[in-house]
This record gives structure tokens, C-alpha cells and sequence, in this order.
């Protein structure tokens, strides 16, 4: 039966600022693209330039009836010298958080997405002595600045993507190679959270507050080979659920040591879970098995992972809402995307956990880090050169589902029912 209701889950978009604002802050990850670390050559100064056309973007939200939207903060516009803040900043997001309340958009808004200022990067980044004090001064503003008009906040997106990719792979700034460096930085952004948590709410006592994390489903290539099995089971202790647990416990256990002054506690007010895909490892690199569906980027398409995750999470840490704050996929040409997101919306509905948000990554096509404007994400594609925003089909399915409270016959047979995924043992893509 293809058609499918969800009462409970409302459906919004997600975005980062760094991927869609554009222009010349100056960023660790413009830093990076002067330094020609990006695949495609490309840098976020274009990007979408979404701080030009934030009522058009908003007039496009509307349009697609979306009423949640996740979006980030540039801290190096807020704050573009150490300790120096940009009222034309604060009010150029003042009056974007404005358009949204007004356009009846709820707003959740990320304070960091793996974009750091440069002079905190000079300053020596997340490892610096002062750095806590420093990111807790930018939570103060923002929750000064943008309380009024902001309930819903994620303190940090994905630590354990941003501490590994940065500091143990070298693909991210600063391209660092140091397993202990990177633990530190795990265990710093960790700390972050957890007084990020408590400061929010000790200014602004109802808020709901989260960490994102990203969360992946590891598989042994070989079930029965035991090396295979460690490191599943290794990489999904290390790699997440360690950063979980002391996120939503603040009980910490090893690899991660006690943050002084934060007890044991909930600290969070809802699971946010981003969710993209499963790997499949046979040692400590990310693998995807053969004969699967999988993305442009050759990701593993794994609809049944986003189900997994939430129930581990849920029985692990029950009685909080989940948000799925990410789930999305990189699909140029539009081909499969929808069925994507009806495949992964299917979990949610046919479940009976408290999942109550979906954010899609992504609202537009958007500059997607390392791999710059080449990876296509968005419900809406962009044309980077006419900055030109047209919907794709998977953006109209989207509306339509929104409008609908879940999928019509209609419309699956009109936007999924003709739609397959690549599969990376038929010569598909990757
Ligand atoms: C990140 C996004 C990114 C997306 C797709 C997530 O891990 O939070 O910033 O664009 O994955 O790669």
C-alpha cells in the first residue's frame, strides 16, 4: 500500500549558514577554499547567496508550505573580531528570524556547523585554553540577540563528524592527522554542548536545546570475519554512541574523560539525529558494501538505518521527543530523490516512536564542504551562475506531502512509483 499517514511528524527543511549565505566572512572554510582544498575548485563566497535573498527564500518556503526550518548562524559575521560583535550582523538575522515568525515558519537555529571565525581559528581553534569561555560568550549573544524570536536551538552539528573529518582525516581545516587531537577536540566540543546547554536555559528557561549528531549504521563486510565484526562494533562505539551518551547522560565513559562541573544529567530536550546512510567496514575506513542503492556520491541508501538509530536511541534514553534534524541525499539529476524520501518517511510513519520532526537536508542545492558545489542536495535545484531557484519534482512531492499530512496514492503514483536508485554493482553512479 503506497499511500501512508503522518499524523505526528511535522515535516520541515534544514540548511547550515556557511553552505547558502555566501559573501567573504572570513571563515576556517573560506580559508580552506583560498587554499585550494576543494574538489571542484569552488568557495563558499558564492554559494547560494542566500544573505541577499532571504525574503525570496522565505516567499519559497511559504510556497512549498514548509513550516519548520533549521538554519545556522555565521559566527564570524556575528562576532568578526574576537569580542567585537556586528550590530549589522545581529540585525540582518533579527529581521530573517522576523520574516520567518511572520511568514509562520518555526525557526531552528544551529549556533555551530562546523564554521568557526578566523580569528578563533588563529587563536588555536577548539584546543585553545579559552575556547569554551570564548563559543559560550557567541551562546550568550545569540540567545540575547535572537531569544525572543528563537525557542528551538542546536548547540553543535555533528561533533563526531567535525572532530574526525578535521582532526584524524586531514579532508577538513585545519587537515590534521592526530588521533589524540582529535579526541580532544571530540571531548572539547562535547564540553561545549553541555555548557551550551545550560547557559541557554539558564537565559532563556523553556528553550529545547539539542546537539545534532550523526549518526550511521555500521555493518561488518564480512559478519563471520571477527576482525570485521570489532570494527563495527568499535566504529560505532567510538564514532558515536560514546558522544551520545555523554551528551544525554553527561556520565562520561572512555575514550571521553569527566567534564568538571557539568553532573550527570539529561542534557538535551529532544534526540536530534541526522541520518544519511550505513557503512560497511572491514577496518577503520568507511566502506560500502556491493550490489546495494546508493547516491551520487556512492553513499549507501539504507532507508531501514534511520529506524534502527531512533529505536537504539529511544530504548537507550527513552521518554524524549526525536527530531530528525537531517536526512537527505545527493542527486543531481533528481532522479531518485523523491523515492528517497518516501522510502525513509515510510520508517517514520510505520513506527510508533516519538519521532515529531523531519527536517530534509537540504532546502536548496548548497555548498557542500569538501566537495563544493558539485554535490547537489537540494528539494530546489540552484543554478550557482543565475543564482536562479527552480523546485524540483522531489520539492513539489515534498509540498505535497506537507499539504497532505502524509503521501496520497496520487502522489506516489505521480512522483515515486517510476523512480529507482542507482545500484553500485550495475554501473550506476559510483
Ligand atoms: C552535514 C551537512 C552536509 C550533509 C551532507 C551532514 O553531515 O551536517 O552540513 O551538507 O551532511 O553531506
Amino acid at each position: 500500500m503506497p499511500a501512508f499517514s503522518l499524523p505526528r511528524c511535522e515535516l520541515g527543511v534544514a540548511t547550515a549558514a556557511t553552505q547558502i549565505e555566501g559573501g567573504e566572512p572570513d571563515t576556517n572554510w573560506h580559508r580552506w577554499a583560498a587554499a585550494g582544498r576543494i574538489l571542484d575548485g569552488s568557495s563558499p563566497a558564492r554559494a547560494t547567496d542566500h544573505w541577499n535573498r532571504v525574503p525570496e527564500d522565505i516567499a519559497l518556503l511559504s510556497e512549498l508550505g514548509i513550516r519548520h526550518y533549521r538554519m545556522g548562524l555565521e559566527w564570524a559575521r556575528l562576532e568578526p573580531a574576537r569580542g567585537k560583535f556586528d550590530p549589522e550582523a545581529v540585525a540582518h538575522y533579527r529581521d530573517e528570524l522576523t520574516r520567518l515568525h511572520e511568514a509562520g515558519i518555526k525557526p531552528l537555529v544551529t549556533l555551530h556547523h562546523f564554521n568557526l571565525p578566523g580569528w578563533f581559528v588563529d587563536d588555536g581553534g577548539w584546543l585553545a585554553s579559552d575556547a569554551l569561555t570564548t563559543f559560550l560568550r557567541f551562546v550568550e549573544l545569540a540567545v540575547h540577540e535572537f531569544g525572543d524570536l528563537v525557542e528551538e536551538w542546536i548547540t553543535i552539528n555533528e561533533p563526531n563528524v567535525y572532530a574526525t573529518k578535521s582532526y584524524l582525516y586531514a579532508e577538513w581545516p585545519p587537515g590534521e592527522r592526530s588521533y589524540p587531537r582529535m579526541l580532544r577536540v571530540m571531548q572539547v566540543l562535547v564540553t561545549a554542548h553541555l555548557a551550551a546547554y545550560v547557559r541557554i536555559h539558564q537565559l532563556q528557561p523553556n528553550a529545547m536545546v539539542s546537539v545534532a549528531h550523526h549518526l550511521r549504521i555500521f555493518e561488518p563486510a564480512k559478519p563471520r570475519n571477527p576482525a570485521h565484526g570489532i570494527a563495527a562494533v568499535t566504529s560505532r562505539y567510538l564514532f558515536q554512541s560514546a558522544v551520545v551518551h555523554a551528551t544525554a547522560t553527561g556520565r562520561f565513559a572512555p575514550p571521553l574523560l569527566a567534564s568538571k562541573g557539568y553532573p550527570p544529567g539529561r542534557y538535551c530536550d529532544f534526540h536530534a539525529i541526522n541520518y544519511y546512510s550505513r557503512s560497511t567496514v572491514r577496518g577503520f575506513a568507511d566502506g560500502v558494501a556491493a550490489d546495494v542503492d546508493v547516491n551520487d556520491l556512492g553513499w549507501e541508501i539504507y532507508p531501514a538505518g534511520l529506524i534502527q538509530l531512533a529505536v537504539a536511541l529511544n530504548s537507550r534514553y527513552p521518554g524524549i521527543p526525536i527530531y530528525i534534524t537531517e536526512n537527505g541525499t545527493c542527486d543531481a539529476a533528481d532522479g531518485f530523490r523523491s523515492r528517497f524520501v518516501y522510502d525513509h518517511l515510510a520508517q517514520i510513519a510505520a513506527s510508533r516512536l516519538p519521532i515529531v520532526r523531519y527536517y530534509h537536508w537540504c532546502f536548496t542545492d548548497n555548498w557542500e564542504w569538501a566537495e563544493g558545489e558539485a554535490a547537489r542536495f537540494g528539494l530546489v535545484h540552484v543554478d550557482y551562475d543565475t543564482q536562479q531557484r527552480t523546485v524540483h519534482d522531489s520539492g513539489r512531492f515534498y509540498a505535497d506531502i506537507i499539504a497532505n499530512r502524509g503521501v496520497t496514492e496520487a502522489a506516489y503514483d505521480r512522483y515515486v512509483a517510476d523512480q529507482q536508485y542507482p545500484n553500485n554493482s550495475l554501473g550506476g553512479r559510483p
